[in-house]
Protein backbone atom coordinates (compact mmCIF):
# COMPACT_ATOMS: atom_id res chain seq x y z
CA UNK A 1 0.00 0.00 0.00
CA UNK A 2 1.35 3.44 -0.88
CA UNK A 3 0.58 6.57 1.11
CA UNK A 4 1.36 10.12 0.47
CA UNK A 5 2.79 12.16 3.03
CA UNK A 6 4.27 15.15 4.03
CA UNK A 7 7.53 16.19 5.85
CA UNK A 8 10.53 18.90 6.07
CA UNK A 9 14.10 17.32 5.04
CA UNK A 10 16.47 20.19 6.35
CA UNK A 11 14.03 22.93 6.07
CA UNK A 12 12.74 22.30 2.77
CA UNK A 13 9.39 21.09 2.36
CA UNK A 14 8.54 17.18 0.37
CA UNK A 15 5.65 15.48 -0.57
CA UNK A 16 6.39 11.79 -1.15
CA UNK A 17 4.49 8.84 -1.91
CA UNK A 18 5.80 5.72 0.35
CA UNK A 19 5.24 2.37 0.65
CA UNK A 20 3.82 0.90 4.07
CA UNK A 21 7.08 -0.89 4.81
CA UNK A 22 9.31 1.64 3.55
CA UNK A 23 11.94 2.57 5.96
CA UNK A 24 12.88 6.68 6.36
CA UNK A 25 16.58 5.33 5.68
CA UNK A 26 15.50 4.07 2.59
CA UNK A 27 13.49 7.47 1.54
CA UNK A 28 16.34 9.45 2.60
CA UNK A 29 19.21 8.13 1.21
CA UNK A 30 17.25 5.78 -1.78
CA UNK A 31 14.92 8.51 -2.61
CA UNK A 32 16.53 11.94 -1.75
CA UNK A 33 20.45 11.42 -2.27
CA UNK A 34 20.42 12.19 1.07
CA UNK A 35 23.84 9.61 1.92
CA UNK A 36 25.31 11.19 4.89
CA UNK A 37 22.58 8.79 6.36
CA UNK A 38 24.52 5.55 6.61
CA UNK A 39 23.33 1.93 6.74
CA UNK A 40 24.63 -0.35 9.42
CA UNK A 41 23.19 -3.00 10.89
CA UNK A 42 20.06 -2.31 9.88
CA UNK A 43 18.65 -3.40 12.83
CA UNK A 44 18.82 -0.56 15.02
CA UNK A 45 21.58 -1.49 17.14
CA UNK A 46 24.78 0.40 15.71
CA UNK A 47 23.47 3.70 15.36
CA UNK A 48 25.02 4.98 11.67
CA UNK A 49 21.56 5.99 10.57
CA UNK A 50 20.68 7.99 12.86
CA UNK A 51 19.06 11.20 11.94
CA UNK A 52 16.51 13.91 13.91
CA UNK A 53 12.90 13.82 13.65
CA UNK A 54 11.35 16.72 15.54
CA UNK A 55 14.88 17.35 16.93
CA UNK A 56 14.88 13.81 18.75
CA UNK A 57 17.68 11.33 17.49
CA UNK A 58 16.27 8.19 15.80
CA UNK A 59 17.59 4.91 13.88
CA UNK A 60 16.10 5.64 10.71
CA UNK A 61 16.64 1.49 9.08
CA UNK A 62 13.96 0.97 12.18
CA UNK A 63 11.78 4.14 11.62
CA UNK A 64 9.09 3.79 9.12
CA UNK A 65 8.86 6.56 6.29
CA UNK A 66 5.21 7.13 6.83
CA UNK A 67 5.78 7.97 10.06
CA UNK A 68 7.65 10.90 8.96
CA UNK A 69 4.60 12.52 7.69
CA UNK A 70 4.10 15.95 9.55
CA UNK A 71 7.51 16.06 10.62
CA UNK A 72 10.29 17.67 10.66
CA UNK A 73 13.56 15.46 9.83
CA UNK A 74 17.36 16.37 9.85
CA UNK A 75 20.17 15.02 8.46
CA UNK A 76 23.76 15.49 8.29
CA UNK A 77 23.62 17.68 5.38
CA UNK A 78 21.97 20.33 7.07
CA UNK A 79 23.85 20.89 9.86
CA UNK A 80 26.74 22.86 8.51
CA UNK A 81 26.22 26.63 6.62
CA UNK A 82 27.84 26.57 3.91
CA UNK A 83 31.80 25.96 4.94
CA UNK A 84 30.43 26.80 8.39
CA UNK A 85 30.68 23.85 10.45
CA UNK A 86 27.77 23.90 13.18
CA UNK A 87 29.18 23.57 16.51
CA UNK A 88 29.33 19.78 17.19
CA UNK A 89 30.74 19.16 13.85
CA UNK A 90 33.10 21.67 14.61
CA UNK A 91 34.31 19.80 17.97
CA UNK A 92 34.49 16.37 15.98
CA UNK A 93 37.53 17.96 13.94
CA UNK A 94 39.35 20.17 16.26
CA UNK A 95 39.48 16.59 18.88
CA UNK A 96 40.52 14.55 16.40
CA UNK A 97 36.68 12.29 16.61
CA UNK A 98 36.42 11.98 12.73
CA UNK A 99 37.77 8.84 12.20
CA UNK A 100 36.14 5.89 10.09
CA UNK A 101 33.57 8.00 8.51
CA UNK A 102 30.67 5.36 8.63
CA UNK A 103 29.82 6.18 12.58
CA UNK A 104 30.63 10.05 12.52
CA UNK A 105 27.01 10.78 10.84
CA UNK A 106 25.21 9.46 13.31
CA UNK A 107 27.46 10.12 16.35
CA UNK A 108 27.18 14.16 15.27
CA UNK A 109 23.38 13.68 14.83
CA UNK A 110 23.20 12.58 18.33
CA UNK A 111 25.34 15.34 19.62
CA UNK A 112 23.34 17.62 18.24
CA UNK A 113 20.14 16.55 19.59
CA UNK A 114 22.25 16.46 23.34
CA UNK A 115 23.57 20.07 22.72
CA UNK A 116 20.22 21.71 21.49
CA UNK A 117 18.48 20.50 24.32
CA UNK A 118 21.16 22.99 26.20
CA UNK A 119 21.91 20.27 29.11
CA UNK A 120 24.54 19.96 30.58
CA UNK A 121 25.60 15.90 31.66
CA UNK A 122 28.01 14.29 33.42
CA UNK A 123 30.89 12.34 31.97
CA UNK A 124 28.20 8.79 32.73
CA UNK A 125 25.12 10.55 31.18
CA UNK A 126 27.08 11.45 28.22
CA UNK A 127 28.53 8.01 27.89
CA UNK A 128 24.82 6.39 28.00
CA UNK A 129 23.04 8.89 25.70
CA UNK A 130 26.09 7.98 23.00
CA UNK A 131 25.81 4.24 23.61
CA UNK A 132 23.54 3.42 20.84
CA UNK A 133 26.59 4.09 18.58
CA UNK A 134 29.29 1.35 17.99
CA UNK A 135 32.29 2.44 16.71
CA UNK A 136 34.37 -0.95 15.63
CA UNK A 137 37.81 1.13 15.80
CA UNK A 138 36.61 1.56 19.38
CA UNK A 139 37.87 5.53 19.15
CA UNK A 140 35.21 6.63 21.70
CA UNK A 141 38.20 9.01 23.80
CA UNK A 142 38.26 11.37 21.33
CA UNK A 143 34.54 11.41 20.44
CA UNK A 144 33.73 11.49 24.16
CA UNK A 145 35.51 14.77 24.65
CA UNK A 146 34.64 16.43 21.71
CA UNK A 147 30.75 15.98 22.70
CA UNK A 148 31.46 17.02 26.03
CA UNK A 149 33.44 19.83 24.80
CA UNK A 150 30.34 21.36 22.81
CA UNK A 151 28.08 20.64 26.56
CA UNK A 152 30.49 22.74 27.98
CA UNK A 153 29.95 25.76 25.67
S1 LIG B 1 21.81 0.95 10.45
FE1 LIG B 1 20.32 1.71 11.78
S2 LIG B 1 21.03 1.28 13.77
FE2 LIG B 1 22.47 0.34 12.43
S1 LIG C 1 34.33 5.75 13.84
FE1 LIG C 1 33.52 4.16 12.59
S2 LIG C 1 34.32 2.30 13.38
FE2 LIG C 1 35.06 3.87 14.64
Amino acid sequence: MSLRIHFSVNGTHKELLVESGETLLEMLRGRLGLTGVKRGCSVGECGACTVLVDGLNVDSCIYLAAWADGREIRTLEGLADGDDLNPVQQAFVDHGAVQCGFCTPGLVMTATAMAEKGIKLTRDEVRRELSGHLCRCTGYQNIMTAVEAVLED
